[in-house]
């Protein structure tokens, strides 16, 4: 439960190997949450984060199984999940791929495998997610959207489409929450130095995992439905997304 302060006291990570959401998890800890169950493909690659999360003061650190690419696998896992950790405050949704935008514009399996990790999964694990949530009657909900998704860009509009659908659907599942004792925040980062990010030349207003991390639990405890990272993008995007179409795709984005 969370305590009279309202900071979370246990979180469950989907993608908890992501860098954003170990950095998230480890300022979670320092905030009093006690409990982090991270889920991932290889929860064995956990076991650092574990030792790191111990250092700050976690009391329970778990790894459990979890495949955005396995739909089927979802409602199980949730129902899971909960009985085997009970309470859960908050749920984290990290995991993403950006994928190969090149390929992926003449390799449909490429492009299917982007948007099914970061649509198509998120949306079959947060309803049964939400389901259970509102069954045990709080819970927040944070979800890492982009600002990829405010406008497709030619050079990734495949990931940005994806982010678009799930921000999309994110917006009317928080409105479905509205009145249950259930939040969900939608966290929109520009460009991230990360894993997913290795390599790439930085883009303007670039951030890192400790900068979103510490905006999350900002928002978290603002109680903020939106979060744009960092803060101004939401301006630039404003005016970006207005801009006209033949001007907006002649830009270097
Ligand atoms: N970095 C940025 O610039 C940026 C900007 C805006 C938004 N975001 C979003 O923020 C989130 C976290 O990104 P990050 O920067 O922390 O990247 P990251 O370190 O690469 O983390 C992404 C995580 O997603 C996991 N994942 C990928 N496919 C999965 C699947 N099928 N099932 C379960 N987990 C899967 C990866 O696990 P594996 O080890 O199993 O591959 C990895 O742990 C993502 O949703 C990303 O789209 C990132």
């Amino acid at each position: 439960m969370n305590d009279a302060l309202g900071s979370v006291q246990s979180v469950l990570v989907l993608g908890g190997g992501s860098d954003i959401a170990l950095a998230t998890a480890k300022a979670l800890v320092r905030s009093r949450c006690r409990t982090v169950v991270l889920a991932g493909r290889d929860p064995e690659s956990f076991a650092g984060a574990a030792k790191e999360l111990h250092a700050l003061g976690a009391e329970t650190v778990e790894s459990v199984v979890f495949d955005a690419l396995a739909p089927e696998t979802h409602e199980a896992f949730v129902a899971d999940v909960f009985e085997r950790f009970g309470d859960i405050d908050l749920v984290l949704v990290t995991f993403g791929v950006l994928g190969d935008q090149e390929r992926a514009e003449s390799d449909a399996s490429e492009a299917r495998r982007i948007v099914e990790t970061n649509f198509t999964g998120a949306v079959s694990v947060l309803v049964p997610m939400s389901d259970a949530l509102r069954r045990q009657g709080h819970g927040r909900i944070v979800v890492l959207s982009s600002v990829a998704g405010e406008r497709a860009r030619r050079s990734n509009f495949v990931y940005g489409s994806s982010k678009a659908g799930l921000d999309a659907f994110c917006q009317g599942l928080g409105d479905s929450l509205a009145g249950t004792g259930i939040r969900l925040m939608i966290v929109r980062p520009g460009f991230v130095h990360s894993k997913m990010t290795d390599g790439l030349d930085p883009a303007p207003m670039s951030t890192d995992p400790d900068q979103v991390a510490h905006a999350i639990v900002a928002g978290l405890s603002r109680g903020s439905e939106i979060v744009w990272v960092p803060g101004p993008l939401r301006y630039v995007m404003s005016v970006l997304r207005h801009l006209p179409r033949a001007v907006f795709r002649r830009l270097p984005l």
